[in-house]
């Protein structure tokens, strides 16, 4: 009942439309099946996504050969194997590839197959996904984050921060913070009209006007929330991801303008616009390797969620130095960055334990797959980031969100932000 007979991978596309891999694992009643996603803006230490890079037809972005290996060497190594075992299948998988950045198999590969394994694993015990990872009961939902304007790799607006964000602090719910959002969005679309922009969407469904100040940005995303009749850091903060790996050179950095400017003159202006604009979270700061710079503006700036993506990329060994180095104080969760189940949980586990916030995340290129929504309420993880209310892929995870509120009954809380 509870072997895994096979697994079956095939390629489909993402949201960009680029090639990336379904794995459908399959038990003798029963199958499922997950999508892997993939990010434009990446971190140096992020497990390897491998792709079939002769390919001319597919611009080297297909992926027939990960298919390939989880059809062949993935699925003979698995058969036979309880799929209610998660941790004994992910050390399989990670042992199989054999290297530091899952290059040998490609992280693609053994995500797909570890989720998809997660998932037939809660429908054989008929059990909904988000019950079966961290937490047992009293269960609480995320806060969005809502990546309502898109600049840098998302979009080509010339906008130096990649996401501008909003959160509905004030929510009581699930269902009342999107709605906040909703309106937020709405009056955003309307002001930017009214400017004469472009209301296009970018990567991640935010708008993609082209404008190239921060600032103006900025603006745009006040106004909007003092139009739907709420208070800018009160009712909806505004948060950010900086990407700043994208915005380094040679020790300075062009966060601010297009002109490079030192690490003290960056976060003097970051200090600036955080007590203008009321912003209560910034990601990404500075670069991957910039370790000092994490702890100085950590030093400096208090009162501020500072998230490390690109710098942790999942990574328990990362993580840990960040903890030691007080780099940050909260931290994006991406599974395909780490590329296993197990693993993503272990880091959630850890970073819980020293007190930091777990916010899960999409990737820029993601799919109709919801596995993240589960994992967010499953993990405690007190806020969810998962693009804008548009763009399906983006959308079907606010939807999971939303059934899962509903499953659980009008008690259910939000979960609290340290
Ligand atoms: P990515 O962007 O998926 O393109 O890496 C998301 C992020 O930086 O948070
Ligand atoms: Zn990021």
């Amino acid at each position: 009942m509870n072997k895994i007979q096979k697994i079956k991978a095939r390629q489909v596309f993402d949201s960009r439309g680029n090639p990336t891999i379904e794995a459908e694992v399959y038990s003798k009643n029963f199958s499922a099946s997950a999508i892997c996603p993939s990010g434009a803006s990446t971190g140096t230490f992020e497990a390897f996504e491998k792709r079939d890079k002769n390919n001319k037809k597919y611009l080297g972005k297909s992926v027939f050969g990960v298919v390939n290996l989880v059809n062949t060497k993935i699925s003979k190594k698995l058969k036979g194997f309880n799929v209610h075992d998660q941790e004994r299948i992910d050390t399989i998988l990670i042992n199989l590839d054999g290297t530091k950045q899952k290059t040998s198999l490609g992280a693609n590969a053994i995500l797909a197959v570890s989720m998809a394994v997660k998932k037939l694993s809660a429908k054989i015990k008929k059990v909904p996904l988000y019950k079966t990872f961290l937490v047992k009961n009293n269960f609480k939902l995320p806060y969005p984050l809502m990546n309502i304007i898109n600049g840098g790799a998302h979009a080509n607006n010339g906008l130096r921060i990649q996401e501008f964000m909003i959160r509905p602090d004030k929510a009581k719910n699930f269902t009342e913070a999107m709605q906040i959002c909703f309106i937020v969005i709405n009056n955003l679309r309307n002001l930017i009209k009214k400017k004469g922009l472009s209301t296009s969407v970018g990567d991640e469904g935010g708008f993609a006007p082209m404008i190239n100040s921060n600032e103006e940005a900025l603006n745009l995303i006040v106004d909007a929330i003092k139009k739907s009749g709420l208070k800018n850091g009160k009712d909806v903060s505004i948060c950010l991801d900086v990407a700043a790996n994208e915005l380094y050179k040679k020790k300075k950095y062009s966060i601010h303008s297009k002109k490079f400017i030192s690490i003290e003159q960056s976060i003097k202006k970051y200090k600036k616009i955080i007590d203008k604009y009321k912003i209560k979270s910034i990601e990404d700061p500075f670069a991957e390797n910039d370790w000092i710079s994490w702890n100085k503006i950590m030093k400096k700036i208090k009162n501020v969620q500072i998230v490390g993506d690109d710098l942790y990329v999942t990574n328990l060994e990362r993580l840990k130095k960040g903890f030691l180095n007080n780099s940050s104080n909260s931290i994006l969760i991406k599974l395909n960055q780490i590329g296993t189940v197990s693993e993503t949980l272990e880091v959630i586990k850890f970073a819980q334990i020293i007190g930091f916030n777990t916010i899960i995340s999409h990737r820029s290129g993601d799919s109709e797959d919801t596995f993240i929504s589960d994992l967010a309420v499953g993990t405690n993880s007190n806020q969810i980031k998962t693009g804008s209310l548009a763009r399906s892929e983006r959308v079907a995870k606010y939807n999971q969100l939303l059934r899962i509120e509903e499953q659980l009954g009008k008690k259910i809380k939000m979960n609290k932000i340290h």
